[in-house]
């Protein structure tokens, strides 16, 4: 069984400390594993001290790194049907420029990655893979491409495939280009490789997605997000880490109020992330840089477990759709039936609530459907707090 594990979250945060933590610990533990980076900035080569590309390098025993090499994979797999959309566009009187920037959407660049990680995959080239992933917040859109990208591409085919062999008469009249055979067939290739990938990334038993955050509001904020769209995309999150979290003895130095608000942060944070497991890593005192560093940051972090088990297995926040609204299930522990509030804020819910540990209110992020809808209501039942939307009122 091989395992992919994605790390992501806000820049800077610790993604490519944590994952070649991931990486090296399944490595000691004899699982062949390869740590695959999307950063163009080349962080892994610097992280370990040894130049990484596009080639599969060796760092230690058991563990490979590589640098997904984003020119060439789209050269190689999308050239084609770039060159294709942007000749509808031109056809379309639509700007040259303007045209290969529409051509070239967002996201492919961690298409190529995801293509690269299939291939991986088919060949069964490695037990672990553990992918570094870009500091967006599109991250995530990315892991959701295969979806979006099939969709696309079938409605795509359904238009042109009937004409591809009485094509070019047509093409005259309209003005618009047909796709050559060539390029269909590079389609229907990538549109099954897209659905394969698919299958593979939303099985939780193959992928965990795993959220890096620091305990500050804007990366908090950013992690939330994440885990709410990772839901809406049927991905499981099984662990997330609070990394850089200082040490108790700036509590009565200059960074003293620091300390005490990174307190009541990750206090929050065991609610807001609850049921999945957090793991607290504290700042080291200085970067991680090289083998060692990262060797004792992995024995601290990780210790005896084991990093490619499914730590956790269940959606959290659940979003359920009807044709005319939708449903948001959230599970919080030990939440009290009385004593429920919600109020909304834009695309945000502000929850009052009380639970064991007392009264609090977590924010929770809308998706984006939720501009269409209104909040109906929310009660809780068997310990999840179902919040309804539907149609806004005349
Ligand atoms: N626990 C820690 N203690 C000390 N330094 C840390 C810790 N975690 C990360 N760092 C340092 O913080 C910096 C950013 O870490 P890293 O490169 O892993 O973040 P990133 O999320 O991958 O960033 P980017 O978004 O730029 O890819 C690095 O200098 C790294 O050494
Ligand atoms: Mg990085």
């Amino acid at each position: 069984m091989q395992r992919v594990l994605f790390v992501t979250g806000k820049g800077g945060v610790g993604k490519s400390t944590l994952s070649s933590a991931t990486a090296f610990k399944t490595s000691k533990l004899g699982y062949d594993t390869l740590l695959i980076s999307t950063d163009p900035a080349h962080t892994l080569s610097d992280l370990f001290g040894i130049r990484i590309n596009a080639e599969e390098t060796r760092i230690a025993e058991n563990l490979e790194a590589v640098q997904v090499d984003v020119v060439h994979e789209v050269t190689k797999h999308y050239a084609e049907i770039m060159e294709f959309i942007t000749e509808v566009l031109k056809a379309r009187q639509i700007d040259e420029i303007v045209a290969y920037e529409i051509a070239n959407f967002p996201g492919i660049t961690g298409a190529a990655a995801l293509l690269k990680l299939l291939r991986y995959l088919e060949e069964g080239t490695h037990d672990v893979y553990v992918l570094d992933m870009v500091p967006s917040g599109d991250a995530l859109r990315i892991l959701y491409l295969p979806f979006i990208f099939s969709r696309f591409s079938r409605k795509f085919m359904k238009l042109f495939a009937p004409f591809i062999d009485f094509g070019r008469p047509l093409a005259s009249i309209t003005n618009i280009p047909l796709p050559s055979r060539e390029v269909i067939e590079t389609e229907v290739k990538l549109l099954d490789m897209l659905e394969r990938i698919h299958a593979l990334i939303t099985d939780p038993k193959v992928t965990s997605l795993r959220i890096v955050m620091n305990p500050d509001a804007f990366s908090i904020e950013n992690a939330k997000r994440t885990l709410v769209q990772a839901s809406i995309y049927g991905l499981n999150t099984d662990l997330v880490f609070i990394n850089k979290i200082y040490p108790e003895e700036l509590s009565n130095g200059y960074l003293g109020d620091w300390l005490k608000a990174q307190k009541e942060y990750l206090a929050r944070c065991e609610l807001e992330f609850s049921p999945i497991p957090i793991k607290k890593v504290r700042l080291f005192s200085k970067e991680v840089r090289g083998l060692e560093a990262i060797e004792s940051l992995t024995n601290e972090v990780f210790g005896e477990e084991d990093p490619a088990k499914v730590y956790h297995e269940s959606r959290p926040i659940e979003i359920l759709n009807y044709s005319k609204g939708f449903e948001i299930v959230v599970r919080i522990p030990n939440v009290k039936k009385e004593d429920l509030e919600v109020e909304r804020f834009g695309d945000e819910l502000l929850v009052h609530l009380t639970t064991e540990i007392g009264r609090s209110a977590i924010i929770l992020p809308l998706p984006a459907i939720a501009y269409k809808y209104s909040m109906k209501r929310a009660k809780i039942i068997n310990g999840e707090l179902h919040i309804y939307f539907g149609e806004v009122d005349e």
